[in-house]
């Protein structure tokens, strides 16, 4: 049967997609990005290296694995041609397994200064956005103003990108009379379209569909969480696309009917980087010991993460809207040390308590369930077996509460530090 699985962040991204991607990308010959752009940094190590994937797929480093950059991505062509010179630099040939979306809409140097600019007006209620022009390139792809990858081809191009610069600063200029595009980044920008017209640009929804009929099975990478989607997320604090499993269809043109698996990774606690509600935040040293033994700062921007406690409401929540049918574990190793560790299983809301998650999180006030902590370090684990007891029960907890089977625990950062259970 032709298939596609997906995987998914279900918390505030950074969950550690890019390791299991690349972790599982030996059984799939396609690995293929849904949505989001350069706002994402997928970290992976192995053999003593560590790569930071922004737009690449995390399935790059496996030669005979395809890697597609599907219609629902935004591509930055200066960020873009970076990663790929990032890899050429490590003795990688990213042009030989990579596929890039005809459809795939670009983001402008202009894009970037509206991010910036819709930040700097928002003032203290900003959305903490990563400023790599994300919001605004959305904007114009449903706006119906956007240009797009199989643009850069045609003999107008620059004509349409003059046109479309002109109206982002048209924008922009009653907030800031000075603004205007460097000219170096302008260069930067046409210099990079060239790098893009010598890849792969193809219709991938084609390549994708005729790779499940050869019975090749795909692997579809989200980008950032589910609660950073635009329709399901903390809005107005999200992203501006589908980070959710129906994302996956529209963003690579396949079919509800080819999904298989819906696999979905969270940390054994939480954390968020940027504006917004986050009910199980802890502002004490605990939330500081969780940053530290977990190395939480940003992949992209090196912002420190807020943390805090395994939120089981937020995830029940998560495992519903994309139908997870398999959960994975990550960052489990984190929580050594810890006397007992709170999980929350219900939110007081207006007086009353609900397993529900509702339209505004602001209010309310999580609820919790105490398990005990273990002091074994986890890292050198290769056997379920000898995963202490409390973790069992940690997990036995997350199975019983979500209904769903955890089938993969992370104990470190390396591809073998991964347990399958
Ligand atoms: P992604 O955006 O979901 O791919 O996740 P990021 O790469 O932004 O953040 C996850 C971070 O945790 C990266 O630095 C990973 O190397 C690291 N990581 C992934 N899994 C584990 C784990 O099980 N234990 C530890 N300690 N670190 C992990
Ligand atoms: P990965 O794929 C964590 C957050 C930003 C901000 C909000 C909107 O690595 O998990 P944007 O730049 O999209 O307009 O920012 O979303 N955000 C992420 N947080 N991981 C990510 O990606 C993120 N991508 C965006 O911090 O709060
Ligand atoms: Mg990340």
């Amino acid at each position: 049967m032709p298939h596609t699985d997906i995987l998914l962040g279900l918390q505030w991204g950074d969950e550690g997609k890019g390791k299991i991607v690349d972790v599982l990308s030996q059984s799939y010959g396609v690995v293929a990005r849904f949505q989001g752009g350069p706002n994402a940094g997928h970290t992976i190590h192995f053999d003593g290296k560590k790569f930071v994937l922004h737009t690449i797929p995390s399935g790059i480093f496996r030669e005979e694995c395809q890697n597609v950059v599907g219609n629902g991505v935004v591509i930055d062509p200066v960020r873009f041609e970076q990663e790929i010179k990032n890899l050429r630099a490590a003795g990688y040939q990213p042009e030989k397994n990579l596929h890039i979306s005809l459809r795939a809409h670009l983001i402008l140097p202009s894009h970037r200064l509206l991010d910036a600019a819709s930040e700097k007006a928002k003032g203290i209620e900003k959305i903490g956005s990563t400023l790599r022009g994300i919001g605004p390139t959305y904007m114009d792809k449903t706006g119906r103003n956007g240009l797009r990858v199989g643009d850069v081809f045609q003999a107008d191009f620059e004509q349409k990108y003059h046109r479309l610069k002109r109206k982002h600063l048209d924008i922009v200029r009653p907030l800031d009379a000075d603004a205007h595009i460097d000219p170096n980044e302008e260069d930067a920008f046409f210099a990079a379209l060239d790098n893009l017209r010598s890849l792969n640009c193809l219709n991938t929804e084609y390549f994708l569909n005729q790779k499940m009929t050869e019975g090749i099975p795909i692997l579809a990478e989200g980008a950032q969480g589910t609660l950073l989607d635009i329709e399901f997320g903390t809005y107005p604090f999200v992203t501006s696309s589908n980070t959710t499993a129906a994302g996956a269809c529209a963003g690579l043109g396949i079919s509800p009917r080819c999904i298989r698996k819906v696999m979905g990774v969270f940390k054994a606690y939480t954390t968020r980087v940027g504006s917004g509600p986050f009910p199980t935040e802890l502002l004490d040293e605990t939330g500081q010991k969780i940053r530290d033994q977990g190395a939480e700062y940003g992949s992209t921007t090196g912002r420190p993460r807020r943390c805090g406690w395994l939120d089981l409401v937020a995830l029940n929540y998560a495992v519903m809207i994309n139908g997870v049918t398999d959960l994975m574990m990550m960052k489990s190793d984190v929580l050594s040390g810890f006397d007992s560790l709170n999980l929350c299983t219900n939110y007081l809301n207006n007086n009353t308590l609900s397993s529900q998650m509702p339209m505004e999180l602001d209010q309310v006030v999580p609820h919790y369930t105490t398990l005990n902590g273990w002091n074994q370090d986890l890292t050198q684990t290769t056997q379920t077996e000898h995963l202490p007891s409390p973790l069992l029960k940690y997990i036995d907890f997350i199975q019983q509460f979500t209904q769903t089977p955890i089938s993969l625990v992370s104990v470190g950062p390396g591809r073998e530090q991964t347990l399958f259970l």
